[in-house]
């Protein structure tokens, strides 16, 4: 018999066949992994549609539409899925669970080998780190915590007065989108790093942190459903060749953060009871220090911006709700029960703004990202199996807007709900839900819960004891793009002084 050589057409077109082939039987086993989870076809077969989704600015709402179609679990990608069942979520965010963070929260890394506590997904590792933060975080340890606040109220309130004030005869109208975070930007770089940006008084975005947060978050977190291209972003090599005007502005506020850190280290070190003091003095280490101030940054300043600029927004957009919030502001100055600056105690009291405030965190809630937990071994999720290492995220919008436990009008904005629930059962149910906002009940709480919930305490009886709001352009209010942070631009309002008794203190 003789033997003749294949051709290379023929070894090529082997070649091809056997790599699909392997290809194919791989794409198959991944997707059976979750076949038994309903979800959209495509999303079965690639992270793809995932990816796509996350890129497309809108992924929690998409996320709430396959909620919809496929039932309170869908499969989202070949490895991913999403919980609607706000139970569910409370039961594997619940701080003694055998769940941990998936790598998504890689992205959070700020200078490897070193991780931030947001980074940290081992459980043990994370609760120690956490520990040490905690009490500057409370406040407690802190000196200036609510001096803080209120001054930097105080120049929100004087930039008003200044520049953006409409008469009659004149327009002048705000960005309130831009405006907020200003605020929220001056509190938590003038705690974290015992240093404002003055961003407020200067009326710009001082270091460019908020357009390249902007700019660049969208990718930032589509990368982290596929980890392992954070790490090129992390290499050394990969930052020296980003934009250098555009990242100049972090770096500096980097080097802020690093030259505030190594004050308080070794023999000279300055001691001051502020937040970094007590991190300093519950045990964390220098290079640690300057990365969880820093990080705060990106933690904290969004996020209460949303929810301040959303909840004003909801406010002027839902006329019954905002004049009884402003009727019980005008009530408690007129009978000596609010100070000015209001503190936080005094705002406690004020059951219609804690109302406003539950409100428009659950309407809008600032973080909407994938948040995904994972576990070692197998368990049943919505009564189906979840292999272990599956990516077990929420579905935020689906949650916020659960009719069976915030009612038919669930999708609404109606801070009157809080108060005419007689049920303490279900209000208590009502509040653990809305709180997932915060992950509270979870290991992973929120540590800023009570600086943000401070300064939502504040803000709206200082802006609405003194100011009228009102949306410029309601048929296009603002623009929006859920980068897991929902961010918001563009939200212009006009505003008029208001002329009444004690408003003006
Ligand atoms: C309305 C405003 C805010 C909302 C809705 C919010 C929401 C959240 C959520 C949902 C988490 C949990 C993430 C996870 O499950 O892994 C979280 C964690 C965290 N937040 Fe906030 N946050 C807000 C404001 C702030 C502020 C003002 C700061 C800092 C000053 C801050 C600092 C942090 C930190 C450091 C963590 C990590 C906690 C840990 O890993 O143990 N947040 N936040």
């Amino acid at each position: 018999m003789e033997f003749t050589a294949p051709s290379l057409p023929a070894i090529v077109g082997l070649g091809t066949c056997l790599i699909l082939t392997y290809l194919l039987v791989t794409r198959v086993m991944v997707v059976r992994h979750l076949q038994h989870i309903p979800g959209p076809p495509f999303a079965g077969w690639t992270i793809l549609w995932l990816i796509r989704r996350q890129l497309g600015g809108r992924l929690a709402l998409d996320l709430s539409e396959v909620s919809k179609k496929y039932g309170p679990i869908s499969r989202v990608a070949p490895n991913w899925v999403i919980v609607s069942d706000p139970a569910e979520i409370r039961r594997i965010w619940n701080v003694r669970g055998p769940w941990y963070r998936g790598d998504w929260y890689d992205m959070f890394k700020m200078d490897q080998p070193i991780d931030t506590v947001l980074a940290l997904k081992d459980n043990a590792a994370h609760n120690a780190h956490r520990a040490k933060l905690l009490p500057g975080y409370s406040g407690k340890d802190v000196e200036n915590f609510h001096s803080v606040i209120d001054r930097r109220m105080a120049d929100f309130v004087d930039l008003i007065d200044r520049k953006y004030l409409s008469t009659k005869d004149t327009f002048r109208p705000m960005d309130l989108s831009e405006k907020s975070q200003f605020m929220t930007m001056d509190i938590i770089s003038d705690l974290a790093i015992g240093n404002c940006f003055n961003c407020l008084t200067e009326d710009r975005d001082v270091y460019g942190q908020i357009a390249f947060v902007t700019g660049s978050l969208g990718l930032l977190i589509a990368m982290a459903i596929v980890p392992s291209t954070l790490k090129l972003l992390q290499h050394p090599l990969v930052r020296a060749l980003l934009p250098q005007d555009k990242v100049a502005g972090v770096n500096r506020m980097m080097a802020i953060s690093q030259e505030n850190a190594a004050k308080r280290y070794g023999p000279d070190r300055v001691v001051a009871r502020d937040m970094l003091g007590s991190f300093v003095a519950h045990g964390l280490p220098h290079h640690s220090a300057w990365l969880e101030t820093f990080s705060q940054i990106g933690a904290g300043t969004d996020t209460t911006a949303t929810a301040i600029r959303m909840t004003l927004y909801h406010l002027m957009t839902n006329p019954d709700s905002y004049r009884k919030l402003q009727h019980e502001i005008d009530t408690g100055i007129k009978e000596g029960r609010i100070s000015s600056p209001i503190t936080d105690e005094e705002s406690k009291h004020l059951p219609y703004l804690q109302a406003v405030i539950r409100e428009g965190l659950r309407v809008w809630p600032p973080i909407v990202g994938l948040m995904p937990k994972v576990c070692a071994t197998e368990k049943i999720v919505c009564g189906k199996r979840i292999p272990p290492g599956t990516n077990v995220c929420w579905d935020p919008i689906s949650i916020m807007q659960n009719k069976e436990v915030f009612g038919e009008d669930a999708r609404c904005f109606r801070p009157d709900r809080w108060l005419e629930e007689t049920d303490a059962a279900k209000l208590k149910t009502m509040e653990q839900v809305q709180m997932l906002c915060f992950g509270t009940s979870s290991r992973w709480e929120c540590l800023g819960k009570v600086i943000a919930l401070s300064e939502l305490n504040k803000i709206f009886v200082e802006l609405l004891r003194r100011f009228d709001f009102s949306v410029v352009d309601p048929i296009n209010p603002f623009k929006s793009w859920d980068a897991s942070l929902s961010v918001q631009s563009d939200l212009w309002v006009r505003i008029e002084k208001r002329n009444v008794a004690g408003g003006g203190k």
